[in-house]
């Protein structure tokens, strides 16, 4: 897999791009917010080539399950219980590989939320007012014509000291993460600095890293799949609905042996996404030599389900069976706490917080 990594300064954002080196001495690290459904633009996007990198025998690599950061949008018990279940086991039954890659729930690590206060003593208010997120909220405030601060708490706000803290307690070196959330490494950055600054070395600098190589997904509509737009594919649709789906990618009206352009297809840009290079070139021909739109749909749905219907299948098991799942979670919190609980002594005693005898 290919990497982008996006080195950014305190002030200004340097990129530069380099291919990751085949032996990995990186510590890379993840989170999956749990909410929501995730959908094949996720999949395509992010599961995927995280799953295929945990795969890697020489990968040093922590992905969590961020429900922490879910009590910022949730505040529905039962649907923040329920969502981590269906995360967990969307990833599992994807192939992620828990022998090679720590992976485990946040909340089951406490050493996250104590470092977060650490770190909220030396990080700049100023520094979060300039967050994207707490400033689109504040915008839509403004714009509506409320308090600046309506609806907007403390959680969302110093939601960037919690992904600071995720990736600093395992002192991180590199953090596969989509472009929304560059800025938010960049902040982990330099609430590190001035931690290191005041009490010494003691985190390593994170970068950002942003894979070019996997597609964005179109959604049903056309636009970016988003749960935002409501035109998304949810990954595990049973069969049926998954078919039905499929048939509303909104196409143009060209009759059956009209050709039909592939680069402005969404039919054929989700095919991309799934198919090797020849079913794509074969594909590409077929559109010139005008493949009708509901064939091009029945073969795009039987490529899809042909990746999926194994995956899905374990993913219901494993849905039946939630002790599995948190069983893998409970190894991969002792694995993780093995890590964190040590670190944060040391940190303590750096703070000045330490045994007085
Ligand atoms: N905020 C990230 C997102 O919405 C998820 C996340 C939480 C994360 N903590 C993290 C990602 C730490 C990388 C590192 O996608």
């Amino acid at each position: 897999m290919m990497w982008t990594t996006i080195r950014t300064g305190p002030k200004n954002l340097i990129m530069s791009q380099h291919p990751a080196s085949t032996v990995e001495t990186n510590t890379i690290l993840t989170g999956i917010t749990t909410t929501g459904t995730p959908h094949l633009g996720n999949y395509v996007g992010a599961i995927r080539p995280a799953i295929e990198a945990s795969q890697k025998p020489d990968i040093n690599a922590y992905y969590f399950l961020a429900d922490y950061h879910a009590l910022i949008k949730c505040q529905d018990p039962a649907m923040v219980h329920q969502s981590s279940r269906e995360i967990a086991a969307t990833w599992l039954a994807l192939g992620l590989n828990t022998d090679n890659v720590v992976f485990y729930r946040q909340s089951d690590v406490p050493e996250i939320t104590q470092l977060m206060w650490f770190l909220s003593c030396v990080a700049a208010k100023g520094l979060m007012n300039r967050a994207h997120a707490y400033k689109d909220s504040v915008q839509k405030n403004q714009d509506a014509g409320e308090d600046q601060d309506y609806g907007i708490t403390m959680g969302l706000f110093s939601y960037p000291v919690l992904m600071a803290a995720d990736i600093l307690i395992f002192n991180a070196t590199r953090v596969p993460v989509g472009r929304d959330q560059i800025q938010h490494i960049e902040m982990a950055r330099d609430i590190a600095q001035r931690f290191n600054h005041v009490y010494g070395e003691h985190f390593t600098l994170p970068e950002a890293v942003v894979d070019d190589h996997v597609a964005v997904l179109q959604g049903l509509d056309g636009r970016k799949m988003s749960k935002s737009y409501g035109n998304t594919i949810p990954l595990f649709l049973p069969e049926k609905q998954l078919r039905k789906h499929i048939n509303k990618i909104k196409t143009n009206l060209l009759e059956p042996s009209e050709p039909k352009d592939p680069d402005t297809s969404t039919v054929f840009q989700i095919w991309r996404a799934f198919a090797s290079k020849e079913q794509t070139a074969a594909m590409r021909r077929e559109f010139e030599n005008g493949i009708a739109w509901g064939e091009a749909k029945k073969q795009l749905f039987e490529l899809i389900e042909a990746e999926l219907r194994e995956p899905r299948k374990r993913y219901n098991e494993l849905l039946e069976n939630p002790s599995h799942i948190e069983k893998l979670l409970s190894e991969g919190a002792e694995k993780a706490r093995a890590v964190s609980i040590p670190f944060m002594a040391r940190l303590n005693r750096a703070v000045g917080l330490h045994s007085l005898s």
